[in-house]
C-alpha cells in the first residue's frame, strides 16, 4: 500500500503544541505529514520544531513567491490524501465557513477537493457562541468532518466545558478511519451498486438522562454502524446516519444526524424517511428515566439512594418495520446477545417485523463490543448464514453487497 499523506493545518491556539505529538504519532503509523501553519500558530509553536518532527519544510506564507512557484497551494492540496485542521480555532472556522482565502491555510482550504477533518479547540464560551455554532453547522453541511471538541478543564484557570482538542490518540484514530474509508476506492461495479438509493442507518448507543449531569448508557462504540454507513456511501447510495454519542469521526460522504436519546433517534429516523434500505445497528437504551430531574440530584444525608422510575422507550426498528406507509424495502436489525444468539435473533426477526437480523455474540470474552472485529450470523426468512470472523469494515462491505443484490433482484422480479 502506498504511503498516505496528510496536510496538517495548525491553527493558533494553546493546543497547537499537541500537534508535535500528533505528527510524531502519525509518522509512527507510516503516515507522511506536511504542515501549513497560520501566523497565529507560530506564536504557540515554532516552524523549526514542527519541521524537525515532520521531516519536511513547513509552509507558512501565501505570498512567498518561491513557494508559489515551486509548490503552490493547489499542489499542497493535490499531494495530500486528507487535510486535517488542528487545532481549529473559532476564527479559522469562521473563515472556512465564509470562504475566506487571505492566507495560505485558508487558500488551501478553499481550493481543495480533498476530504477535510477539523478538530476544534477554543474557549467553551467561544464554542457555544451562536456564531461558532452557525459556522460549524454550515461547515458540516458543506461536508467537512468534525472530531470533538472534548469537554473538560481548559488551559486557562477556572475554565471548563466543551472546547478542548480531542486526545491526540483519538485524533490519530479519526485520521486513520478517514484514510481507511478511502483505502478501498470502490470498483466501478461496486460504486454503482446502490446508485440512486437512500440508505438509513442508526448507530452507537443512546444516552438517557437521569439529571443534567448523569445518564444511562451502554458500551456500544458505533464502529459497526459507522462502517456500514461508509460502505453504503462507497456503493453509491445517498446515506443518512443517525448516530448516538460516539467518539468516531463522521464517515466520508454521509449525512450524519447527531442525537443523544432514543426519542431523538426515533424523531431523526422518521424525518429521514423514505429510504430503500434501513439498517438498525444502534444499541438503543430500552428504558429512560421517567421525568428526569431538571437540576442535579443531591445526596441527602440518611435518605439513601434515589429511586429511579424507568419507562420503556419506543422500539424504533419495530415501529419503522411495521409502518404501513413508509416501510423501507429492506429492513435489517441487529441482535447483540450473550446467549442463544441465533435463537433470540430468530425471535427478534419475527417480533420486530424485520427482513434480516444480523446477530452476534457480545459476551465480554469475544472482545466484539468496542473491538474492530465481528463474527455474525445473518438470519433471514430462508435460514441462517454463519459468517466467519472478520473486520467490522468487511462485515459492512459484505452486508451492503448482499442488501444491494437483494434489492436489485426484488426490483427485477416485481
Ligand atoms: N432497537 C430499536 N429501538 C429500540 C430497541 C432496539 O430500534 N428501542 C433495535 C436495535 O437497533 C437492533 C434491534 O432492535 O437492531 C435489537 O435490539 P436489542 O437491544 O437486541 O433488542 P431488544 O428488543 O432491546 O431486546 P433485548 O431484550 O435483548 O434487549
Amino acid at each position: 500500500m502506498s504511503t498516505k499523506r496528510i496536510l496538517l493545518i495548525i491553527g493558533g491556539g494553546i493546543a497547537a503544541y499537541k500537534c508535535l505529538d500528533l505528527i510524531r504519532r502519525l509518522r509512527e503509523q507510516g503516515i507522511a505529514v506536511r504542515v501549513v501553519m497560520t501566523k497565529a500558530a507560530q506564536e504557540f509553536v515554532t516552524p523549526l520544531s514542527v519541521g524537525a518532527l515532520s521531516n519536511d519544510r513547513v509552509f507558512i506564507d501565501l505570498f512567498d513567491l518561491n513557494d508559489e512557484r515551486e509548490i503552490g497551494h493547489i499542489r499542497l492540496s493535490r499531494e495530500a490524501d486528507l487535510i486535517v485542521v488542528a487545532p481549529a480555532t473559532a476564527d479559522l472556522l469562521a473563515k472556512m465557513a465564509g470562504g475566506h482565502a487571505n492566507d495560505l491555510a485558508t487558500s488551501v482550504l478553499l481550493a481543495t477537493d480533498k476530504p477535510v477533518l477539523v478538530a476544534p479547540a477554543m474557549n467553551p464560551r467561544m464554542w457555544l457562541n451562536p456564531a461558532t455554532r452557525r459556522n460549524t453547522a454550515q461547515l458540516k453541511s458543506d461536508g467537512i468532518h468534525f472530531i470533538g471538541p472534548a469537554t473538560g478543564e481548559m488551559a486557562e484557570a477556572n475554565e471548563a466545558g466543551p472546547g478542548r482538542l480531542v486526545e491526540v490518540l483519538e485524533l490519530v484514530a479519526a485520521i486513520e478511519a478517514q484514510l481507511a474509508a478511502q483505502r478501498k476506492p470502490a470498483a466501478a461495479v461496486t460504486s454503482s451498486l446502490l446508485a440512486g438509493r437512500h440508505v438509513l442507518i442508526t448507530s452507537g448507543p443512546t444516552h438517557e438522562p437521569i439529571d443534567p449531569v448523569r445518564y444511562i448508557a451502554n458500551r456500544s462504540s458505533g464502529k459497526q454502524g459507522h462502517a456500514i454507513a461508509a460502505a453504503a456511501a462507497r456503493a453509491g447510495a445517498r446515506v443518512t446516519l443517525v448516530s448516538g454519542p460516539v467518539s468516531l469521526a463522521d464517515p466520508v460522504g454521509v449525512a450524519v444526524l447527531h442525537v443523544e436519546t432514543a426519542a431523538q433517534m426515533m424523531d431523526a429516523v422518521r424525518e429521514s424517511l423514505p429510504a430503500d434500505i434501513a439498517v438498525f445497528t444502534a444499541a438503543v437504551a430500552d428504558w429512560r428515566v421517567a421525568g428526569s430531574a431538571p437540576s442535579k440530584m443531591k445526596k441527602a444525608r440518611g435518605a439513601g439512594p434515589p429511586k429511579l422510575d424507568l419507562v420503556e422507550n419506543d422500539d424504533i426498528l419495530r415501529a419503522i418495520a411495521s409502518s404501513r406507509t413508509s416501510r423501507p424495502n429492506l429492513v435489517i436489525g441487529f441482535a447483540a446477545e450473550t446467549d442463544d444468539v441465533v435463537g433470540y435473533a430468530r425471535k427478534k426477526r419475527k417480533s420486530k417485523n424485520a427482513d434480516w437480523i444480523v446477530a452476534n455474540d457480545v459476551s465480554p470474552s469475544t472482545g466484539i463490543m468496542g473491538g474492530d472485529r465481528n463474527r455474525v450470523h445473518l438470519v433471514t426468512a430462508s435460514g441462517v448464514e454463519d459468517w466467519p470472523e472478520m473486520a467490522k469494515d468487511d462485515v459492512a462491505e459484505r452486508l451492503i453487497a448482499r442488501a444491494a443484490q437483494h434489492l436489485n433482484r426484488t426490483w427485477v422480479e416485481t
